[in-house]
């Protein structure tokens, strides 16, 4: 008895202040103890208050003390769902959106018997929906939306009384959706897209729920018709139905919602007209129904709406544009692109309206572009390409200065470009190629400097580029084959140091090659054919790093083929048809290359025989160029209008039929960031794929990676189809990664070749281009240091949180991504395995294993990746931290970051090694975060440290230097373990 009673004396004294809380505080203590708390952002609940009302997401009434609303909205905590929450007698809103959150829903749940407001929307909770959640009498709002739940909607949700709101988009649902929902009637918002459920149809009786305001049905697998019964929700205001296999026609009764302000039907097979008596829905601003087998013609009714955006591209509608369109005074967007339409556009089409954007490509459309789309001063898009437009571009467009997208490709548009509008200060991308136009390329052009792709081959365009086109820095692509362009290449096209490709092939350029080429870097096809240049070819294109592709034919350049061409990873060369002499460089003495240096006939070697006296037969070996010369043209032309064929049908079959799939909630749909892809938009070109930065017509930016694919065999090999089903799962475990410190995949899209990954956007850009150049000011030590602790708990998770374990194999700089905040996320893991998979065949992983600089040395006899190699090249960015030096570069010669420090450590001491820019104040911090770096860079794989004593030894680095409590962090730890054993056995 004694005992016992020292026990409890002993286990009171334990919390000596918690007496002073009253009991809701000992509540959220309880529950705060049942969750981690990494980034400690619940350090205000704290037992020394006597009520927790001033703490951190928590709302009390005023009068009674008690807590009413809980909101723990992105706070990074994880583990098992705190169920005692579920014990604050009066808690009536309970929001815990955007954490980590693993666990089931625990029947605990059904204890929170005042909860109205219930979010747990963004988490990892697993589990199916369970039945016991109907026993919460009082909710009103549910959100789970962004989770693992799993199984079907339980048909006992229908029992909730007061249910409003029920969002469960993004999980991992199957079954189909229940009928009995309709037995909810307080229901007005029914948000259930993107969940795997098995084919079903839309239940009809959902028509009886009267208060329906919005239905969110998106990638439902949903089959069969859409009911009429729909056509009875008088209230409703936005349905979006998109992306099922949806079948039929619309419904008529669709026409008696006159509140529906928004109508999405995109991508199902519904077929027939647009219903007639459209114009009753008197509120609808947004339709549409692109991507579906509409035939018919556009209704004239459609013009007496409050359209702002109608989208019916895809479809087979046909007729003309309903003149009246242009009357609709809040049309902003347009796009009908790959219809039967024909006739020509209304004339007065954006006087009326703010149009921003017109996409009506691939029609039959004809006559002259209208030419006052801009007269409210805000258009941004024009895209006509594939119609049969003539007449020359309006005058008018000279002065749209908002522009910023031009494409005008494949028509019959002919007269001169007008002088201003080669200039407009947005465009970023100026198609014009395919048409008849003519005239010079103005100098006005120095005005349009956000260019990045000026397309202008097969037209009529004349006289010489403008020395002007130099200062169009951001320049990617510059395309003016099949014109009449003559004179020089202006010198200052060197100064467009973006510049990825130049085609300027057929026409009657000459002059030399233009000097200081090896300054263009970026430079990966440079065509040049079939023009008048002469002289030498520079030396210096052996020394652009990412050229692949070099066609020099067809002109007169002499002299003998630099040597330093070897040096390039050419997937093709042609030199043919110049006045080439001496010997081909020996890389270059095969069979593959054997039309690339026909019509040289000075050129000697292996394919003409040793250079000297051989005389003989020379009219003989004219007489067989010629032949030669024939074949060949017809054999490149056939494969390059095959390609050329093939290529646009893949892209398009690739992006549009879609095997996509998404792991998050995703505000956009996955096809808007394949059709907003394009050369512009590259923000990056690295070994395993082009990034492309993509603004969403929402606002939202995501950074789009494209892998390279079978076809761009440059960088990786043979990449080949094989390495599909490979790709799916890896890409699957990829997706379903949740960790604050590693970069969000958001979808990706695999359709054999095409390949693409779409990730959050990092606005701060990598590690490695804030630590060159200017920025480099903005990262001072704190920083530093906190992007050392991120990127290896990143890691770490990595390697010891995923089951099996995931290797990143190209742990650097470039792959460390800033967040506006400066929180940095691992980026591009397992990309280099998912790019490796196919071309494995004979040796193990070796076509990436890494970056240079950051490739531990054992992988030069072992040919292995592993954690261990990880953490080698962590090590190398710790490095880089510290010093803020490259992990490579001309000055450590022979020699690399790492024994450049060593040697540097050696010499001049640790002052020596640090990066000057840094406060001295934290030299003690500086040194020990570099002894990591040194321990993980440690040649003997085995004595590196593993990532999570990494991670250890980097925040010991302050926890000891600052004598941070060690106790506070301690104590909540063990009694986690005991409380969280408690709750199990009550
Ligand atoms: C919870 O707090 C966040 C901001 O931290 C706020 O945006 C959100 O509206 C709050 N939720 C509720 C239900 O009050
Ligand atoms: C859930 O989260 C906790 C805390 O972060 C972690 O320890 C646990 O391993 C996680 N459980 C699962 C199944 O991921």
């Amino acid at each position: 008895m004694l005992v016992f009673f020292l026990f409890l004396l002993l286990s009171l004294s334990s919390h000596p202040l918690s007496l002073s809380l009253n009991q809701d505080g000992l509540f959220l203590l309880q529950a705060k103890r049942q969750l981690s708390d990494p980034d400690n952002s619940l350090s205000s609940w704290n037992s020394s208050d006597h009520t927790p009302c001033q703490w951190r997401g928590v709302t009390c009434n005023s009068l009674t003390a008690a807590v009413t609303a809980v909101n723990l909205t992105s706070l990074g905590l994880s583990g098992n769902f705190p169920a005692a929450f579920c014990r604050l007698p009066s808690l009536s809103s309970l929001s815990l959106p955007d954490n980590l959150i693993n666990s089931t829903l625990p029947a605990a749940i059904t204890t929170c018997r005042s909860l109205h407001y219930l979010d747990l929307s963004d988490n990892a909770l697993v589990g199916p929906i369970p039945d016991y959640l109907a026993e919460l009498p009082t909710l009103r709002h549910l959100d789970l939306s962004s989770n693992n739940l799993s199984g079907g909607i339980p048909a006992s949700l229908a029992a909730l009384p007061k249910l409003e709101t029920l969002v469960l988009v993004y999980n991992l649902l199957s079954g189909i959706i229940p009928s009995s929902l309709s037995n909810i009637s307080t229901l007005k918002h029914l948000q259930l897209a993107y969940n795997p459920f098995h084919p079903g149809p839309i239940p009809s009786q959902l028509g009886n729920l009267t208060n329906l305001e919005t239905i969110w049905l998106t990638q439902c697998n949903l089959v069969g018709p859409i009911p009429d019964s729909l056509g009875n929700l008088a209230r409703l205001t936005n349905i979006d139905l998109s992306q099922n296999n949806l079948t039929g026609t619309i419904p008529k009764s669709f026409t008696r919602l006159r509140r529906v302000i928004q109508v999405e039907l995109y991508q199902n097979s519904l077929s027939g007209e647009l219903p007639s008596g459209m114009s009753n829905m008197t509120s609808l601003k947004f339709f549409d129904a692109s991507m579906n087998e509409l035939t018919g013609k556009l209704p004239n009714e459609l013009c007496e709406l409050p359209l702002a955006s109608l989208n019916l591209y895809e479809n087979q509608l046909g007729g003309s544009l309903p003149f009246s369109i242009a009357r609709s005074s809040n049309l902003f967007e347009l796009k009908l692109f790959k219809n039967k339409l024909v006739g020509e556009l209304p004339s007065d089409l954006g006087s009326n309206s703010p149009l921003l954007h017109l996409d009506v490509s691939t029609n039959g459309f004809s006559g002259e572009i209208p030419a006052n789309l801009c007269r409210r001063g805000e258009f941004e898009e024009l895209i006509l390409m594939f119609n049969s437009f003539s007449g020359g571009i309006p005058e008018s467009l000279g002065n749209c200065k908002s522009i910023t997208r031009v494409r005008l490709k494949n028509n019959n548009l002919s007269g001169s470009v007008p002088e201003r509008f080669w200039g407009l200060p947005r465009v970023h991308l100026l198609e014009l190629s395919d048409n008849s136009l003519s005239g010079h390329i103005s100098n006005a052009i120095s005005g349009a400097y956000n260019l990045s792709s000026l397309l202008l081959s097969n037209n009529k365009f004349s006289g010489s580029i403008p020395e002007e086109i130099g200062l169009l820095n951001g320049l990617v692509e510059f395309t003016a084959g099949n014109n009449n362009l003559s004179g020089q290449i202006p010198g200052s096209l060197v100064n467009l140091n973006q510049l990825g490709n130049l085609d300027l092939s057929y026409n009657q350029l000459s002059g030399e090659l233009f000097g200081g080429i090896r300054h263009l870097t970026k430079l990966t096809g440079l065509n040049l054919a079939n023009n008048s240049f002469y002289g030498g070819i520079p030396s210096e294109l052996g020394s652009l790093p990412l050229l692949n592709s070099l066609d020099l034919s067809g002109n007169s350049f002499s002299g003998e083929i630099p040597p330093q061409l070897q040096n390039l990873k050419l997937s093709e060369l042609n030199l043919s048809y110049n006045r080439l002499s001496g010997d081909v460089p020996s890389l270059f003495a095969n069979d593959k290359y054997r039309m690339s240096f026909i019509g040289n006939p000075g050129l000697c070697g292996y394919f003409s025989g040793p250079c000297r006296g051989s005389g003989k037969g020379k009219n003989w070996s004219y007489v067989k160029y010629i032949f030669v010369l024939a074949g060949v043209l017809f054999i490149v032309g056939m494969v390059w209008f095959c390609m050329k064929y093939m290529k646009v049908r893949k892209l398009k079959k690739g992006f549009s039929t879609s095997r996509w799939r998404s792991f998050h909630k995703l505000g956009f749909s996955e096809f808007e960031v394949a059709k907003l892809l394009s050369e512009d938009n590259v923000i990056g070109t690295g070994a395993s794929g082009k990034v492309y930065k993509v603004v969403l017509s929402n606002g939202e930016v995501v950074a789009a990676k494209k892998l390279w694919g079978a076809n761009a065999n440059n960088v990786v090999g043979n990449v080949v189809g094989s390495g599909k089903d490979d790709f799916d799962a890896e890409v699957e475990t990829l997706g379903r990664i949740r960790h604050k410190n590693i970069v969000k995949l958001w979808c990706c899209c695999n359709s054999g070749d095409h390949r693409l990954l779409v990730y959050e956007y990092m606005p701060n850009g990598s590690l490695a281009d804030m630590l060159k150049g200017g920025k480099k000011s903005l990262l001072d030590w704190p920083t530093r240091y906190k992007i050392a602790i991120d990127a290896a708990e990143g890691l770490s998770y990595l390697h010891h949180d995923c089951v099996p374990p995931i290797v990143h194999r190209d742990v650097k700089s470039n792959n460390i991504l800033l967040d506006e905040e400066f929180v940095a996320k691992v980026s591009d893991f397992g990309v280099a395995k998912i790019v490796n998979r196919a071309s494995q065949g004979t040796e193990p992983m070796s076509a990436i294993a890494g970056s240079y600089g950051y490739i531990a040395p054992e992988y030069a006899y072992t040919l292995r990746v592993n954690e261990k190699s990880d953490i080698y090249s962590f090590g190398v960015v710790i490095l880089e931290l510290v010093t803020g030096r490259p992990p490579i570069g001309p000055e450590y010669g022979e020699n690399d970051l790492v024994k450049w420090v060593s040697f540097a450590l050696e010499q001049g001491g640790l002052d020596h090694v640090i990066d000057p820019m840094l406060d001295s104040k934290y030299r003690e911090e500086i040194s020990k975060v570099l002894s990591v770096g040194l321990h993980c860079t440690n040649p003997l794989p085995i004595t590196r440290p593993t990532m999570r004593s990494v991670v250890k030894m980097l925040q010991e680095v302050t926890t000891v230097t600052k004598c941070r409590n060690v106790k506070d962090w301690k104590v909540p730890y063990t009694h986690e373990g005991t409380s969280y054993n408690n709750i199990k056995e009550a």
